[in-house]
């Protein structure tokens, strides 16, 4: 699709709309603290669908309802009741033994399976994300919750037996760090928010759920949920504008550990706002422009395949997309034509459509963005490669490739976060290497060759840039059990299920001098379990 009919009847009006993908508005007001659905009464938010339908004045955002725009103080309430719970380490959660944390996450994740329509449904219609991949945002983050759980229990497991070295016998565990604050980003709300939020938990944080911008909805069905199956205030939600809520909380020196999700520039105004920032666990997911390097003997196919699915699945709304083409001169011309063809060939349409590729976007102002950076780009001798590439209407924006991009351009740096597919050519292998080498960024890259010795010799440097090389595939997150992280802007700490469960903890051990006394005392409370710390009970 592409041509300009097409993009001008993308949106239909609501009887258009499948009646199971229907989404009455959700004027949401609750939100969670100290255990209870507290009703907020002040302002709130009017959320709008990317979803655009006919009005009496043309396309208008479709209406989803609203959620509370908490004012500082009763967002500090909410730190207050997870610091409360947290209790100095003294709680009930964060003294807990690991198989009763277990027994309250699992009774959490078969509430929230019972949501799952409600949930799918409103990422549809909050981020625009389609049906399919909201689905599978879904049951990703339900596999990530029994992955997580499995991966405790084995952590456990490993330590429940005692050290003995130079005569001194220890226990050595991982325990929590405190109140976490939790803030995810608007293109994975549920996946990215639940693989910080659950790892915390399932440590013996107390958390403070701030959700993005876009996919606030989303956690209305949970929110039960969460009430249900933790102690009071283990899990408290805050909503409204981050850049008011959040700097105070940071402020209050009272969150140990921030996971975020969002930008680097955002990242450090939370962590310099922290009055100790030594104290500050981090663990941040932030910006990257991972190249695809295509070389002369690319199978061809394969690589526009990996290259279409690397730059625009959730219309390249992921940090993990493949942001910057450098195709070899010799095949550039036969690999634009391909690249032009496949993207021409990708669904565009609403996210309820089976098979739809490419939807409307959520940021305000994204399309006009976009279309800055086409402007740009052309002003500087590119152009856009497919036929109806860049064309918009209202939300949406058909996927655009553009070719000869060069460092004059804006596309040669900034994280688009949108369908624009920028192409370098080159005939120096050193062009892209020195790219990397010169970027702020330093997540992952998709090197595409049938050659093993010249994938060999970039392997070698690319590790020490990036911190994932894909071979003929497209840059990704999966599979979760695999570390995510990244160099230079890209993001403090790393993730996967197992690495996610040490981000949110810390060693710590008890340790005796094995004397006699010692022998005895430490048997005794073993033996009468009267520690969840040191003991040797094994979780089946
Ligand atoms: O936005 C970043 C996500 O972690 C990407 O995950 O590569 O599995 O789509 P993904």
């Amino acid at each position: 699709m592409s041509s300009p009919a097409q993009i001008n009847s993308i949106f239909s009006d609501a009887a258009a709309v499948p009646a199971e993908f229907h989404q009455d508005e959700l004027q949401q007001l609750d939100y969670l603290v100290d255990g209870e659905l507290r009703h907020w009464q002040g302002p709130t938010h009017q959320v709008f669908s990317p979803v655009c339908q006919p009005s009496a004045t043309g396309l208008a955002r479709q209406p989803l309802g609203s959620f509370p725009l908490l004012d500082e103080a009763a967002a500090q309430q909410a730190l207050a009741a997870a610091v409360k719970a947290y209790a100095n380490g003294r709680g009930k959660w964060p003294t807990m033994s690991v198989a009763e944390r277990i027994g309250c996450v699992q009774e959490f994740a078969w509430r929230m399976k019972e949501q799952r329509l409600a949930v799918v449904r409103l990422l549809m219609w909050e981020i625009g994300k389609s049906y399919q991949d909201s689905a599978k945002e879904f049951d990703r983050t339900l596999d990530y919750i029994a992955a997580t759980i499995d991966a405790v229990k084995e952590l456990d497991r490993i330590s429940s037996r005692f050290v003995i070295e130079q005569g001194i016998i220890g226990q050595i565990r991982r325990a929590p760090l405190g109140v976490t604050l939790c803030m995810g980003p608007y293109n994975y709300p549920l996946n990215e928010t639940f693989t910080t939020l659950i790892p915390a938990l399932i440590m013996g944080n107390t958390v403070v759920l701030k959700p993005p911008r876009h996919g606030v909805l989303l956690f209305h069905p949970l929110l039960e949920a969460f009430r249900a199956a933790f102690p009071a205030g283990v899990i408290n939600t805050v909503y409204g504008a981050g850049r008011t809520l959040t700097p105070p909380l940071m402020a209050s020196g009272d969150i140990q550990a921030l996971a975020f999700i969002g930008t680097s520039k955002a990242a450090d105004a939370l962590q310099k706002a922290h009055p100790k920032p030594h104290r500050l666990r981090l663990v941040l997911g932030l910006e990257a422009k991972n190249p695809a390097i295509v070389l002369a003997d690319a199978d061809l196919d394969q690589a526009v395949e990996e290259c279409v699915a690397g730059s625009l699945s959730f219309n390249g709304q992921r940090c993990t997309a493949i942001k910057i083409l450098f195709v070899h001169q010799q095949i550039a011309a036969d690999f634009l034509q391909r690249l032009a063809r496949a993207v021409n060939n990708l669904s565009c349409g609403m996210p309820w459509q089976p098979g739809v590729v490419i939807t409307p976007l959520p940021e305000e102002g994204k399309t006009d963005y976009l279309t800055g950076l086409l402007d740009d780009a052309v002003s500087h001798g590119a152009s856009v490669v497919n036929s109806g590439g860049g064309a918009v209407n209202a939300t949406f924006f058909a996927p655009a490739v553009v070719y000869p991009v060069n460092e004059q351009m804006r596309l040669y740096r900034e994280e688009q976060f949108g369908p624009v597919i920028p192409v370098i050519p080159f005939t120096d292998i050193e062009t892209p290497i020195r790219y990397i080498a010169d970027s702020d960024y330093g997540q992952q890259v998709s090197i595409f060759s049938r050659d093993p010795e010249q994938l060999a010799s970039l392997i070698d440097p690319l590790v020490n840039q990036v911190c994932r090389v894909n071979l003929n595939s497209q840059c990704q997150r999966g599979p979760d059990v695999f570390p995510f992280t990244g160099r230079k802007d890209s993001a403090v700490g790393t993730l996967s299920v197992s690495d996610a469960l040490r981000a949110f903890s810390i060693r710590t051990l008890v340790a005796a001098k094995a004397t006699e006394l010692n022998q005895a005392l430490i048997g005794k409370i073993v033996r009468e379990r009267r520690s969840n710390f040191l003991s040797t009970d094994f979780i089946l």
